[in-house]
């Protein structure tokens, strides 16, 4: 009979698909700092859709142009980002289609860089990796393939396979397998104005890329250098040790490899070290490098280097390291396993004829190139979230200092804004993408203040100042803590000069009217609501009430005639059941939201006795409700109260 009675008001509660439909584990848990404060819808402000589903996707977006190049299986696209219209779409299928298998056929477009004022684009053309010029790059002309190469080496055979690739001043850099098995990964200088050089065999085991940077120094460009970082197989056997290792590794620019007679084309300056991304106390430490974002710096010892990593008790972390700290390493570290005298001049540094360094150097570059030191950083950020990609931006806040915004996306479309202020790291919002998809590609316009982001369907623009989401109130601006973000008299505004921002803490002091008002916290108040939601409800029935969660940050509480009772958290509403509607449950309710000592009253309720005038029959004769005049508000609540006791209770198993 209670199925029936449910059945029935199934079809009434409208939003019931909400709890049986969406995941409860997807919800950030109510008064956690470690959950998003805010879950941020509407945030996309473009989209392209693919015709067909995209297993894998590349971009080309540089900054300060609105044109984004977009790799997929058998095309290249160039697009608009401000409209998202295809300026050009060119069609790249497999070579030599009868040779390859019907499964296997696709030419899926792996590298896309500008190199040499041509587009180069490599794919993996049937397992038979190729690579082609295009010309030209300039605006509003079709592409023309104009050379086409041999690609191994630069793309995979399939794009599962692991891969990066890198131009610098005319040079392509690229680590790609040889083999079509996927083994005999390098990282290599593969084409361009220098010679090519590549890895000693023995340098590294079974190695993963993860990504390859070029640091400029504007006053010695000589000894600039190119940072790679990778994981590879831990040589330790023990079986307590981790069999993964994170490294970063740097080569010189001007490396052209040994003599002919010895080393020739050969990195002479390679050298690698331990990246370290964990609390050496307890010997705890995220092993996976998953992601890097490096940011430069006006000094290029300051550059900072963003490392995502992942571990095996399925956590993650982010570490920030400088490349000054890198390069203390890589020059005044001892080589690992070599105890004698360190030649001149020190292996790794970068001189301007390699080929004229002298075989001692050399010798131990060939041998002992890892360093005996580790670059270890503590982690700033520790999450249960399973992020697979990390950009970061600069942004000037209100106060005109310069915060940090990491963007990272979790392994099942959505991405966290996360603030770097102080010691702890502050979630300010979850975005969602998509509720199926991985976000396959993110790449960043700090000038636009936007993200475009590739998933398998489509390309979105996220808008990364949403500031109307913190609109209600100068409070509200302020404890969002988001530097893109400031409260002006025409609301929560993108930072302009002379706005009222609290990035460092979030406290409302700030706020005009909060100052005095600070000092005493029970007067700290701001009525939202300004009238009062009635219901009548007649005795011995449940009934709930329910208030929208605005901050996940936030503590609820419900407040009845002095009490205080607990929030209970339904997805993003917070509800106050009531089991049996007795004479003391009429009155006024509030619905409480404190957040750093700021109090608010965001709901205020009044529920009166409803006189029936057959009490009785209404709810014990059968179970199927009938309605009586003026009983219709109660009824869909009393059949969302059956079902929410269901839900909870199935929780709590
Ligand atoms: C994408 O992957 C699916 C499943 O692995 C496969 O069936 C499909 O052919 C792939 N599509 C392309 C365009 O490669
Ligand atoms: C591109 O098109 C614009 C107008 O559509 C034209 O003025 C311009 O000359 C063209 N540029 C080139 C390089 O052809
Ligand atoms: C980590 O996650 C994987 C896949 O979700 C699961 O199989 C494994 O048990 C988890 N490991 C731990 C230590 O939680
Ligand atoms: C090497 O160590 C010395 C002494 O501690 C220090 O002054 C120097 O800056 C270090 N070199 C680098 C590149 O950090
Ligand atoms: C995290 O995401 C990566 C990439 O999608 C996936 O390979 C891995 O299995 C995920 N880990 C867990 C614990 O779900
Ligand atoms: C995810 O699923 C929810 C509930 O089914 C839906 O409301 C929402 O629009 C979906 N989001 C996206 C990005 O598809
Ligand atoms: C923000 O609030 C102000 C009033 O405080 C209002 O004038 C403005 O239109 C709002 N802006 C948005 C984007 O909602
Ligand atoms: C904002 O104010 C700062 C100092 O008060 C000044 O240096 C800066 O130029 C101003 N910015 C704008 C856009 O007016
Ligand atoms: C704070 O406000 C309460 C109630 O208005 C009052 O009783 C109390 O004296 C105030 N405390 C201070 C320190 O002003």
């Amino acid at each position: 009979m209670k199925r029936l009675f449910l059945q029935t008001w199934i079809l009434l509660a409208a939003d019931f698909q909400l709890i049986l439909g969406a995941g409860l584990k997807d919800t950030p848990t109510l008064g956690s700092k470690d959950t998003p404060r805010l879950l941020i819808r509407d945030i996309i402000t473009g989209t392209f859709e693919y015709e067909t589903v995209q297993n894998h996707s590349v971009f080309l977006y540089q900054e300060y142009s609105k044109e984004l190049y977009v790799g997929g299986a058998n095309f290249v696209l160039k697009l608009d980002v401000n409209n998202y219209h295809i300026i050009e779409k060119f069609p790249l299928t497999t070579t030599e289609q009868q040779q390859c298998e019907e499964e296997s056929c696709e030419n899926v477009i792996t590298v896309i860089e500008k190199f040499q004022d041509s587009l180069f684009v490599c794919g993996t053309n049937g397992h038979r990796p190729q690579c082609w010029k295009l010309f030209p790059s300039v605006q509003n002309q079709t592409f023309e393939v104009m050379e086409s190469y041999e690609g191994t080496g630069i793309s995979p055979f399939v794009h599962t396979q692991n891969y990066l690739s890198l131009s610098v001043e005319g040079d392509l850099y690229a680590a790609a397998p040889l083999d079509a098995d996927g083994s005999s990964l390098q990282f290599r200088r593969k084409a361009g104005s220098r010679t090519n050089v590549w890895m000693y065999d023995s340098w590294v085991s079974e190695p993963t890329f993860i990504s390859a940077s070029w640091v400029k120094q504007q006053y010695d460009p000589d000894d600039e250098k190119i940072y790679v970082f990778f994981r590879e197989k831990n040589s330790d056997p023990s079986p307590e040790a981790d069999p993964w290792l994170s490294r970063v590794g740097r080569v010189c620019k001007v490396d052209e490899g040994g003599s002919k007679r010895f080393f020739q084309n050969m990195w002479t300056s390679f050298l690698k070290a331990r990246l370290v991304c964990g609390f050496r106390k307890e010997s705890l430490y995220f092993n996976r490098l998953q992601d890097i974002y490096v940011m430069d710096a006006e000094d290029w010892h300051d550059t900072k280097v963003y490392a995502l990593f992942s571990s095996s008790w399925n956590s993650t972390a982010v570490c920030v390291y400088s490349i000054g700290m890198i390069e203390d390493v890589f020059e005044n570290s001892t080589f690992k396993g070599y105890d004698k005298e360190i030649p001149h001049p020190r292996p790794g540094t970068c001189v301007s004829n390699s080929r004229s360094l002298p075989q001692a150097t050399i010798n131990i570059i060939k041998d002992y190139p890892e360093m005996t030191d580790w670059v270890h950083a503590a982690p700033f950020y520790v999450s249960s979230n399973n992020y697979t990609k990390i950009v970061v931006d600069r942004v000037q806040a209100a106060d005109q200092n310069m915060y940090n915004v990491l963007f990272l996306a979790t392994d099942s479309g959505k991405i966290h804004k996360v603030l770097e202020a102080g010691s702890e790291p502050f979630i300010i919002s979850e975005t969602r993408l998509s509720n199926t998809s991985s976000i396959q590609v993110m790449k960043l316009d700090s000038e636009k203040k936007k993200l475009v982001v590739g998933i398998s369907e489509k390309i979105s623009t996220v808008d990364l100042q949403r500031c109307q989401e913190y609109n209600s109130s100068c409070a509200d601006c302020v404890l969002a803590r988001d530097p893109y973000c400031a409260w002006t008299p025409s609301g929560c505004v993108p930072t302009v000069n002379g706005s009222i921002q609290n990035i460092m803490n979030g406290g409302i002091s700030v706020c005009p009217g909060e100052e005095t008002k600070a000092v005493n916290r029970s007067k700290r108040e701001t009525t939202w609501p300004n009238s009062r939601t009635m219901h009548s409800v007649p005795q011995n029935v449940p009934f709930y009430l329910s208030c929208p969660i605005g901050s996940y940050h936030a503590e609820y509480t419900w407040e009845h005639r002095g009490r205080s009772f607990p929030c209970l958290q339904m997805l993003s509403s917070c509800l106050h059941l009531i089991p049996s509607m007795a004479q003391e449950n009429y009155g006024d309710y509030e619905c409480v939201s404190i957040e750093r000592n700021y109090r608010k009253v965001v709901k205020k309720y009044r529920l009166i006795e409803q006189e029936l005038p057959d009490e009785s029959r209404y709810f014990k004769t059968n179970n199927v409700p009938y309605q009586r005049n003026g009983a219709t508000t109660v009824v869909p609540q009393i059949a969302w109260f059956t079902l929410l006791a269901e839900a909870v209770l199935g929780i709590i198993k």
